[in-house]
C-alpha cells in the first residue's frame, strides 16, 4: 500500500499501526510459538531502515543466492517427474495445495459460514464521462455458531449503466479510497477505475479488513474468530491472506447473481499485502480469470529463499504473522526458508493455466519487495504453464525497467514508480483484454 511502504519496513508495530492492539498481537504470537513447541525467540527480521544494523536488509545481488535448490513443481516427492497435465491436476497440484495450506496459508475451515449479500445503497452517477450504477453491498456471514462475533463483508460494485455481462476487475482495497489519500489531490496519471470503465468493463473493491482485520491481536475476531468461536488458531488454521481470499470467493458468489457482470470474466488486483492476498486468492479460487499482482514481495510472488529485501523472518514476526498460518513461524526459528517444502514459484504455478501479470516498481524504489526474486519465481512457474499447454514468460534474463514482457500467459513489468500498481495498469488491462475480449 502506497503510504504504508516507507513506514512499513521495520518500524515497531506500535508506531506503524497505531490502531492495532499490539499487546494482544504479541500475546497471540507468543501463544502460537508455544503451541508449536518453540521455546527460543525467533530470528529477527531484516532491518530496512538502519544500514548499520547487524541485521540490515541485503540489497546486494551477489549475496542473494544461491537458488539451485528451488523445489521442482513438476517432480513428485520421490523425484519422479510429473508426466502430463492429468497427473498435475489429479496428483501433483493437490500435493502442492496441501503443503501450502499446511505450512503457509492455513486451511479454510469446513464450517466457514454462508454469506448473504444485500445491496445497501444503489446510485446512478457519471464517472469519467461514463454513466454507471454504483452498488454498495453488505455480505453478512451467518454467525449462529458464535453470535457475539459479527462479520459483514464490505463490497463496492460499479458497472456501466444499461449494460449486462461485463468483465469486472476486483481490487482488494478501500471502497471509499485509501485513508491516506483523502483530502489530497489525486496522484498523477489516469485512475485505474476510469481506465476500466473506458473499456466498458466494471470494477469492484472489497475491503479485506471487513473479512479479517489486519491485526494479529484480532485473530479471535473476524471470519477466523467466528469459525473458531473466538478461540485461538491451531497451527494450520487459516491466516489473514487466506481469509481475504475467502472473501474474494464470496464476492464472486455475488457476481454470479448480478446480471450486470459476467462472472466468468473477473480479474483481481492487489498491492503489497493485498497483492499477496490477491495472489493467494487466485491460487485457490479457480473462478478468478486473470490477476494483477502488484509489489507483493515476501509472502507474495517473491521467492522466500532469496536473501534480498524482506525475509521470512519479517513475515513470521509479531506484526505480520497473522497473514500466514501458525506453522509458518517454524521457518524463522527451528527451520529456515530453505527448508520450506514449497516456494512462491509454485504458488504462481497453482494459478496455471490462467493468465497472471506480476508487477513491481523500479528496483531501487521498490527494493524491499525484491523485484528480481519475483521475476525468478515467475520464470520458474513456466514449466507448469507449458505442461498445461500455455506459454511461459518467454524470458529468463531479468529485464531492464520499463520492459514489458507479456507475450505469454505470464507477464512481468517493472514500472517507473515505486510501491504502486499505477503505471502498470494500462499494460495489465491490455493483457486482460486478450482473454476477456480476444484482443
Ligand atoms: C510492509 C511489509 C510488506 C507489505 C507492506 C505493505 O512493508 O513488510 O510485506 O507488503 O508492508 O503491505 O504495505
Amino acid at each position: 500500500m502506497a503510504v504504508a511502504v516507507g513506514l512499513a519496513v521495520a518500524t515497531p508495530a506500535a508506531a506503524q499501526f497505531p490502531q492495532r492492539d499490539v499487546a494482544a498481537g504479541q500475546a497471540e504470537h507468543a501463544r502460537m510459538l508455544k503451541s508449536l513447541g518453540i521455546d527460543k525467540p525467533l530470528r529477527p527480521g531484516v532491518d530496512g531502515y538502519n544500514k548499520a544494523a547487524p541485521n540490515a536488509v541485503n540489497y546486494d545481488e551477489a549475496k542473494a543466492g544461491p537458488f539451485s535448490l528451488l523445489p521442482d513443481p513438476l517432480a513428485f516427492p520421490d523425484g519422479r517427474p510429473v508426466p502430463d497435465a492429468d497427473a498435475w491436476w489429479k496428483t501433483r497440484r493437490p500435493q502442492l495445495v496441501e503443503l501450502f495450506e499446511r505450512e503457509e496459508h492455513g486451511r479454510i475451515p469446513k464450517n466457514a459460514p454462508k454469506v448473504t449479500w444485500t445491496v445497501v445503497k444503489e446510485t446512478k452517477t457519471v464517472r469519467a464521462g461514463v454513466p454507471v450504477v454504483e452498488k454498495r453491498l453488505a455480505g453478512v456471514a451467518d454467525n449462529r455458531r458464535a453470535p457475539s462475533i459479527s462479520v459483514t463483508l464490505d463490497l463496492l460494485v460499479v458497472t456501466p449503466e444499461g449494460k449486462t455481462g461485463v468483465p469486472l476487475i476486483l481490487e482488494l482495497g478501500f471502497p471509499d479510497g485509501p485513508p491516506w489519500a483523502r483530502n489530497r489531490p489525486p496522484p498523477p496519471g489516469p485512475d485505474w477505475r476510469d481506465l476500466v470503465l473506458a473499456r466498458g468493463w466494471g470494477y469492484a473493491i472489497l475491503d479485506p479488513t471487513s473479512v479479517q482485520a489486519d491485526d494479529p491481536g484480532k485473530l479471535n475476531q473476524g471470519i477466523i474468530g467466528l469459525t473458531n468461536r473466538g478461540h485461538p488458531r491451531k497451527p494450520d488454521d487459516w491466516g489473514a491472506l487466506r481469509a481475504w481470499g475467502w472473501g474474494v470467493s464470496r464476492s464472486i458468489d455475488y457476481f454470479e447473481t448480478d446480471p450486470a457482470i459476467d462472472a466468468k470474466r473477473v480479474g483481481i488486483e492487489g498491492l503489497s499485502r493485498y497483492g499477496k492476498g490477491a495472489l493467494v486468492a487466485m491460487a485457490y479460487e479457480p473462478r478468478l480469470a486473470v490477476g494483477l499482482i502488484a509489489s507483493s514481495g515476501e509472502g507474495g510472488a517473491k521467492l522466500h529463499r532469496r536473501k534480498r529485501g524482506e525475509q521470512v523472518e519479517n513475515l513470521a514476526a509479531e506484526g505480520e504473522h497473522h497473514w500466514m498460518a501458525g506453522n509458518f513461524l517454524k521457518y524463522a526459528g527451528p527451520l529456515t526458508a530453505d527448508e520450506l517444502p514449497v516456494d512462491s514459484h509454485e504458488l504462481i504455478a497453482l494459478v496455471a493455466p490462467r493468465p497472471l501479470f506480476i508487477s513491481v516498481g523500479n528496483d531501487e524504489a521498490d527494493a524491499w519487495t525484491d523485484p528480481r526474486g519475483m521475476f525468478m519465481a515467475t520464470v520458474a512457474a513456466g514449466p507448469v504453464y507449458r505442461l498445461l499447454g500455455k506459454k511461459d514468460l518467454g524470458a529468463t534474463t531479468f529485464p531492464a525497467p520499463l520492459t514489458l514482457i507479456a507475450d505469454g500467459d505470464l507477464a512481468f513489468r517493472q514500472h517507473e514508480g515505486g510501491h504502486t500498481p499505477g503505471p502498470n495498469w494500462p499494460f495489465f488491462l491490455d493483457f486482460a483484454a486478450r482473454y476477456f475480449e480476444g484482443k
